[in-house]
């Protein structure tokens, strides 16, 4: 996919959609910084081919990213939004929400964890979907 270039903030933190540099290594790393627990990463770098990826880096270093799941017509998801704990509260996960749903050829549907609903109100979003869900163990 084609990088989309976009801005950095004032908080120097730079924003890139279809980041073409973002390795498993790097995303695996966000992710026990905020949802610790094993990651496979020959299959985090496959699921992250499948998905606009949009990053936020300070200094080249990964402390947020998003995803969206789509297929270019009739439905697009979040799989997940993250930002490093030490760098919170400070506007990436509005902007890594925006600059998603620019990019988003469709409508977004998700699940929000609980505890965020403000945010995602604050963002425009509105309670839709009633959310169903069946886990099954993580590939290995
Ligand atoms: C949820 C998350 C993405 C928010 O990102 P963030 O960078 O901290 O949020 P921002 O600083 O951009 O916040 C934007 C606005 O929402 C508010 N906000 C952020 N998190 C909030 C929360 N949990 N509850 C209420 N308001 C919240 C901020 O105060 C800010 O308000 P303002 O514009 O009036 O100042 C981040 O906390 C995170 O990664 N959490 C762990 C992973 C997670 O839960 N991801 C979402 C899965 S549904």
């Amino acid at each position: 996919m084609r990088p989309i270039r976009q801005e950095t903030d004032m908080a120097d933190v730079a924003y890139e959609t279809n980041d073409g540099t973002l390795t498993a290594e790097e995303f695996i790393g966000l992710a026990q910084r905020v949802w610790p627990g094993e990651y496979n990463a020959r299959l985090v770098e496959e699921a992250l081919a499948k998905t606009i990826n949009t990053t936020a880096r300070r200094g080249g270093y990964l402390v947020g990213c998003v995803r969206v799941l789509t297929d270019g017509y009739l439905f697009g998801t979040v799989p997940e939004l993250m930002v490093d704990p030490v760098f919170q509260r400070q506007g990436v996960g509005r902007r890594l929400m925006e600059l998603a749903w620019e990019n988003s050829p469709t409508s977004l549907f998700f699940g929000a964890q609980p505890g965020n609903e403000a945010f995602f109100r604050k963002l425009g979003y509105k309670r839709s979907l009633t959310s169903f869900g069946r886990r099954k163990p993580r590939l290995k």
